[in-house]
């Protein structure tokens, strides 16, 4: 057995299934990008059945990506196995996952079938999709709430039919470390065949257990793990792939294991992530949240200044904190910035460097210093690529007690042509976004809308994360500002952009 653990990537599948996520393809083709970075073994870069956005961002990413296992998930249908191999044509390592829940709970209520059924369509699915690639997965879906009888059967017939790779899902996050692991013996022990697969985990995070779930698969001897970026997913989220991989970084003595995470990616990667899903990362999360390297206690903070490892069992290095937060000003120029944003691992056109350049200078006429986290949010917006087809001029907003919310905008056009319109609301944000709707002509339904400090003090940028809902879509939008209705606008403004483009194609 080899001892690097497998990384199973699947933010852009399961992650992307989180409440409030809504990421488009080039967002989705960015951070496989980042995750190729990292150095993942393998990105499940969607549901290509699912829809044609689908369809079209595992084709990208399959296109795009080299040196890294591309899957696709798949009904074990053969509609659902046919669109993931065509998806999947073009990349140079494809997997096809096909899943079928097996619990007796979804037998009887979801998928009305016996046993024997299951067992003849879960081996019909391996069979048609290795008739596409060698590099076939199998899910038992709810395969924690099986019977473990019936569970080996259908590991043993799945691999018999051809499936590589068996995972073995907590699809509802019901297990716990010691049942879940018993598990993996029971069928390390039971299945004739399990030589001949790797063995896959994929917890839910409902009790809080998915990272503890997945660390005690291991232990039992799974050899891949799937994962999301910041833990996020369907409810309460995935197993996070940041404290699985530094939970067997930091404790090598107990797990024999590693991976091939370059671990001072998983910032950049975590901050991407919730920059483009809007999903935020609390700040005491594990490893990646804000507070996970700060020192409050005087006690603490003595003891990390005489020897680090008195309370610090990991480096922030590491994981990819740069010492110098405090760096970039209204004096600093372009080369300035440029060295900046490679030091923090990110690599610009020309046209999105000057872009970014542009909006780093006017932030930097009203904001004293320009931390890290604002050059990143810059150039989360830059990276984009959505089109200015309607270009924030100018705005004015009126409100107080007693007085009707009363919002003007003034939008430019792609062809120069300057619409002004002024309306009336329920507040100031909503009288701006109505205001935005009548000189678009794209009304939305706001569905979400974020604030937050990009960093701390007066003169902190907010960002702004809306998701508004055009014709039966969600489509989501972001902007920095110093000025949260200028952001505010400007996020609106995006949303619609990202629509405005749609209708041209
Ligand atoms: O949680 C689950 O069961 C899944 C499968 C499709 C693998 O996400
Ligand atoms: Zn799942």
């Amino acid at each position: 057995m080899t001892n690097n653990i497998i990384i199973f990537d699947t933010t852009l599948r399961d992650g992307e299934q989180s409440p409030g996520a809504s990421l488009d393809i080039n967002e989705k083709v960015q951070i496989a990008r980042q995750l190729a970075l990292l150095n993942v073994d393998v990105i499940e870069a969607g549901f290509p059945v699912s829809s044609p956005g689908d369809f079209e961002s595992v084709s990208r990413i399959a296109q795009e990506i080299r040196g890294v296992s591309v899957s696709g998930l798949a009904r074990a249908v053969e509609k659902d196995i046919d669109s993931a191999a065509k998806a999947l044509e073009k990349a140079e390592k494809p997997r096809i996952h096909v899943f079928l829940a097996t619990s007796e709970i979804h037998r009887k209520y979801k998928l009305l079938k016996a046993k024997e059924e299951i067992i003849h369509l879960a081996v019909k699915g391996v069979r048609h999709a290795r008739k596409y690639v060698d590099d076939v997965e199998f899910s038992p879906e709810d395969a924690s709430r099986t019977e473990l009888d019936f569970l080996i059967q259908v590991v043993e017939a799945v691999i018999g039919a051809g499936a590589r790779t068996v995972n073995i899902p907590d699809t509802v996050g019901y297990a716990v470390p010691d049942h879940y692991a018993a598990i993996i013996r029971g069928l390390k022990e039971h299945v004739k065949n399990i030589g001949k697969a790797i063995i896959s985990v994929h917890c839910h995070n409902d009790l809080g257990l998915a990272v503890a779930n997945s660390l005690a698969a291991i232990k039992a001897g799974a050899q891949q793990v799937e994962c999301t970026i910041n833990g996020i997913g369907e409810r309460a989220g995935n197993a996070a792939l940041e404290e699985i991989v530094m939970a067997m970084k930091t404790r090598h003595d107990f797990y024999q294991r590693s991976t091939r995470i370059v671990t001072r990616e998983l910032i950049a990667t975590s901050r991407l992530v919730s920059t483009l899903t809007g999903l935020r990362v609390q700040r005491n999360k594990a490893i990646v949240g804000e507070n996970a390297f700060a020192h409050q206690s005087g006690v603490h903070q003595d003891g990390v200044i005489k020897e680090r490892t008195t309370y610090e069992i990991m480096k922030p290095e590491d994981v990819g904190y740069l010492k110098t937060r405090l760096v970039l000003g209204k004096l600093s120029g372009r080369n300035a910035l440029k060295t900046r944003i490679k030091e923090l691992g990110y690599e610009l056109s020309d046209s999105e460097f000057e872009r970014a350049f542009e909006e780093f200078k006017h932030i930097a006429d009203k904001k004293k210093e320009i931390f890290d986290e604002d050059i990143e949010a810059i150039i989360g917006i830059e990276k984009m690529e959505v089109p200015h087809i309607f270009q924030l001029e100018s705005l004015s907003i009126s409100y107080g007690p007693n007085t009707v919310p009363t919002a003007g905008v003034r939008l430019k056009l792609q062809d120069g042509r300057l619409v002004d319109n002024a309306t009336i609301g329920d507040g100031p944000i909503d009288a701006l976004f109505k205001a935005i709707d009548l000189s678009t002509g794209i009304p939305g339904k706001l569905q979400d809308y974020n604030i937050r400090a990009v960093t701390s003090g007066k003169d902190a940028m907010g960002e702004v994360f809306v998701n508004i809902e055009v014709d039966g879509k969600t489509i989501g939008g972001r902007a920095v500002s110093t000025d949260i209705i200028e952001a505010s606008a400007k996020a609106y403004l995006n949303a619609v952009n990202k629509v405005a483009a749609m209708k041209v194609k």
